[in-house]
C-alpha cells in the first residue's frame, strides 16, 4: 500500500463544494459522506479517507497531525496562527466577507467603550486595533445577529453571504472588513514526507479550480 492521506473536511457547503474537486482529482468516497455518522471515511484511493470534523477545528487537525490535509474558510484561518499549517491553494469556494455590522444608525465613535460580540475575537482585536479603537469583545460561537437587538452588545464582526441575516434583524454593514473564502490547507511535515502525493493533488485542484 502506498502513503496514506487523511483530508480533513467539514459536512455542508464546504462537503458539497470540494468533493468535486477531490473528484477531479480522483479521489471519491465509497459512501455518502454528508449523511454518514462516521467521522473517518474510506475513499475508492486505499490509504486516502476523508476526516469529517467541525469547521474551527480543521486548523488543529491539520497543525498536529490528525489530517494531512484540510478544507476550511479563511475566516477560521484568521483567528489561528498558522503554526505547522501551509495554505497553498484558495478553492473559490464558500464565498463570503467578513464585516463589521450593527443597528441602523449606530454611532461607531460614540465615547466609551464600545462592546462587540464576535466568534472571531483575533480578527475583531486586530481591526480595531489598526483603527486605534479600544473596544471590549464578547466570544459568542453563532447567532452574533442577536447580540444587537438585545442590547448586549454594540456592534457585531460575522461573516455575511447574501445579507439575508443581516436584514432580517434590522442591522446593516457598517464597513466590511475581508473577502473570504476556503482553502486548502496542508501540514508542513506531510508537505515534507507526503511531498508527490500531497503536490499532485494540489496541482490537481489547482487546475479544477483556475
Ligand atoms: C452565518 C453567519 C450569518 C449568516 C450569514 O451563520 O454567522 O449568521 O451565515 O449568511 P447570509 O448573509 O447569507 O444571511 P451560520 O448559518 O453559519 O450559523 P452561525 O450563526 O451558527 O455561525
Amino acid at each position: 500500500m502506498g502513503q496514506t492521506l487523511a483530508i480533513a473536511l467539514t459536512k455542508g457547503r464546504i462537503l458539497k463544494d470540494t468533493l468535486p474537486l477531490l473528484a477531479a482529482v480522483g479521489i471519491v468516497p465509497v459512501e455518502d459522506a454528508e449523511t454518514t455518522r462516521k467521522l473517518r471515511v474510506d475513499t475508492n484511493q486505499a490509504g486516502t479517507q476523508l476526516l469529517l470534523v467541525r469547521a474551527s477545528d480543521v486548523p488543529a487537525y491539520v497543525e498536529y497531525g490528525g489530517a494531512d490535509i484540510g478544507v476550511t474558510g479563511k475566516d477560521v484561518l484568521l483567528e489561528h496562527s498558522g503554526r505547522g499549517i501551509y495554505e497553498p491553494l484558495d478553492l473559490g469556494i464558500g464565498k463570503c466577507q467578513l464585516v463589521l455590522a450593527g443597528k441602523r444608525g449606530v454611532n461607531v465613535d460614540k465615547p466609551g467603550l464600545l462592546r462587540v460580540a464576535t466568534k472571531y475575537p483575533e480578527v475583531t482585536r486586530k481591526y480595531f486595533d489598526q483603527r486605534g479603537q479600544q473596544v471590549e469583545i464578547i466570544k459568542l460561537y453563532g447567532s452574533m445577529e442577536l447580540a444587537p437587538l438585545v442590547g448586549m452588545a454594540d456592534l457585531i464582526v460575522d461573516i455575511m453571504e447574501t445579507g439575508a441575516t443581516l436584514l432580517a434583524n434590522d442591522l446593516e454593514v457598517i464597513e466590511p472588513i475581508c473577502d473570504i473564502s476556503s482553502r486548502l490547507i496542508v501540514n508542513k511535515a506531510s508537505m515534507k514526507m507526503k511531498h508527490e502525493k500531497i503536490h499532485k493533488l494540489i496541482n490537481g485542484m489547482t487546475r479544477a479550480v483556475t
